[in-house]
């Protein structure tokens, strides 16, 4: 797929064991850990973390294809009672609109509703694909990192 394809052909299916390393490196990209004020996972935490992913029956997981190439996950989990939905995408697919088709291309599998998301304030991008899916800002939370920095986010639900 050219890089200037305007319409890259947007795909989803089942995770498999090859797509792990992709997305290890997909989300220790510092740019990105910045978006999503997400810290990178060393490799023994990020197997362990989509060892459990995979294995726990209420979280629903797809891997992002633009053309042939994993472009990165999306996903639904219940946290505390509440369905929530992430993605990530590798940087060399940023930009254009492959998060956006990914997930309004999930979205229709998910039956839950509400769906809950929250993202970092100054993640626009993060914003704007879930509002460009129908999803709407309803509040505002925080949490402190490790450093003590405040990360404000916006919370989104879509009915
Ligand atoms: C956030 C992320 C998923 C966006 O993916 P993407 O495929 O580039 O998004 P799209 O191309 O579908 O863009 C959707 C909209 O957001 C805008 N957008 C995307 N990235 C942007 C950015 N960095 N700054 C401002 N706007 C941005 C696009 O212009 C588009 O808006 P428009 O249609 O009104 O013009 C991707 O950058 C990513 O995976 N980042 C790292 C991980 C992350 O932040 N995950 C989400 C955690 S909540």
């Amino acid at each position: 797929m050219a890089s200037s394809d305007p319409t890259p052909v947007v795909t989803l299916r089942d995770v498999t064991e090859d797509d792990l390393p992709i997305f290890f490196e997909h989300q220790r990209d510092p740019e990105a850990n910045r978006m999503a004020a997400y810290p990178a996972r060393g490799w023994e935490k990020h197997i362990a973390h989509w060892r459990y992913i995979l294995r726990e029956p209420s979280v629903r997981v797809q891997t992002i294809l633009c053309g042939e190439e994993v472009a990165g996950s999306v996903l639904s989990y219940v946290n505390e009672g509440i369905r929530e939905i992430g993605y990530w995408l590798g940087r060399e697919f940023w930009g254009k609109g492959i998060a956006t088709r990914a997930l309004a291309a999930f979205l229709p599998g998910e039956s839950a509703r509400p769906l809950y998301a929250h993202c970092a304030q100054h993640n626009i991008g993060s914003r704007r694909v879930l509002e460009k899916c129908g999803f709407a800002i309803i509040g505002e939370d925080s949490y402190p990192e490790p450093d003590g920095t405040v990360v404000k986010e916006f919370v989104l639900r879509l009915d």
